[in-house]
């Protein structure tokens, strides 16, 4: 995959993230929908209506932030640009089963994702919830094939990480947390525990993928973990500003969701001003735990940026 031309160290460093990072975001969706189709082929059977909604959830839509962030890590290590895509492909698996669980009835009970209709719209409760399950277990049949990592070893880093990042002590563990925001009880710190949890784990994941490939020591993956721990943070904050001052068409999903249900977020608890200023801020400490790089971590700088800058 080319990388952008021109002065990348400026680009990445002078605004407009959003625009120096484009080219590797349409490369990264492109590859992943591929991967996606090659995976979710319609079988001539009574699951058909199972995979059309996989391939409803999972194809044609969304920033695939995950999969650029995975790559971004893996460039830093020269690892193969495949090996990193199919990487990509299962973290946007478990993003996206967790998308079609959170928009259920039972959470957050929403119509609109992507610019379609959820899946629980689209198909039937049922079925949302059985999409969900599948494409949580196809993230994990993509890690443990040989085509991902050749050292076994590698592979089962890979499984146990984003096993750990899903489960209890990551985003499900935070979407429990989420559904008992609503009843406004939590503090700043029990919030920032919510996110990291929630969101801050899966990109957490992301950024770690690159290290686990290229089989770097636990010492050594200290700055990109600084690095995502911030990003996270200051990706959900953007999430939640979104929802209170985004634009519905550009975001693709219904927005004042959070106020509507009295969730407590970075927002209601430190308004909008306040929010914005910690998100930029989370951005640059996310770039300074980076210094000890180049520019083989322009990228990584780029999408610090643009997880502030974003208007989706
Ligand atoms: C939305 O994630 C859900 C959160 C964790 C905040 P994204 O904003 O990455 O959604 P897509 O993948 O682009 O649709
Ligand atoms: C969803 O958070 C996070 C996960 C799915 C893990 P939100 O509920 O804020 O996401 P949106 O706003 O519906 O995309
Ligand atoms: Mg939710
Ligand atoms: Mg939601
Ligand atoms: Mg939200």
């Amino acid at each position: 995959m080319p990388m952008p031309d021109g002065d990348i160290l400026d680009a990445a460093n002078d605004g407009d993230a959003t625009s120096f990072i484009q080219p590797v975001m349409d490369e990264v969706a492109d590859a992943v929908d591929r991967h996606f189709d090659s995976l979710l082929a319609i079988p001539d059977d009574p699951r058909s209506r199972l995979i059309e909604a996989m391939r409803h959830a999972a194809m044609g839509g969304g920033k695939r932030l995950r999969p650029l962030l995975v790559v971004a890590s893996c460039d830093l290590f020269h690892i193969d640009r495949d090996r990193a895509l199919r990487v990509g492909t299962a973290i946007e698996s478990i993003h996206v089963y967790s998308l079609v669980h959170d928009d259920l009835p039972c959470m957050d009970d929403d119509d609109l994702r992507r610019g379609k209709p959820t899946v629980h719209k689209a198909f039937d409760e049922a079925t949302a919830v059985l999409a969900g399950d599948a494409l949580h277990a196809l993230a994990f049949e993509i890690l443990t094939d040989d085509a991902t990592h050749p050292d076994p070893h590698v592979r089962s880093e890979l499984v146990a990480e984003l096993a750990r990042a899903s489960g209890q002590s990551g985003m499900a563990g935070g979407q429990m947390m989420d559904l008992a925001a609503g009843d406004g009880a939590f503090d700043l710190a029990t919030i920032t525990r919510l996110q990291q949890m929630k969101t801050g784990a899966l990109i957490g994941f992301c950024v770690e993928a690159g290290a686990i490939m290229a089989k770097l020591p636990p010492e050594g993956r200290t700055p990109l973990r600084g690095y995502a721990r911030d990003i996270g943070l200051a990706f959900q904050i953007a999430d939640d500003i979104l929802d209170v001052a985004g634009d519905e068409d550009r975001a693709g999903k219904a927005l004042h969701k959070d106020a509507e249900a009295g969730k407590q977020t970075y927002v209601s608890l430190m308004g909008l001003d306040r929010a914005r200023e910690q998100a930029r801020a989370l951005v640059d400490q996310a770039i300074a735990h980076l210094s000890g790089f180049g520019k083989e971590a322009d990228l990584l700088r780029a999408i610090a940026r643009f997880v502030v800058e974003r208007d989706r």
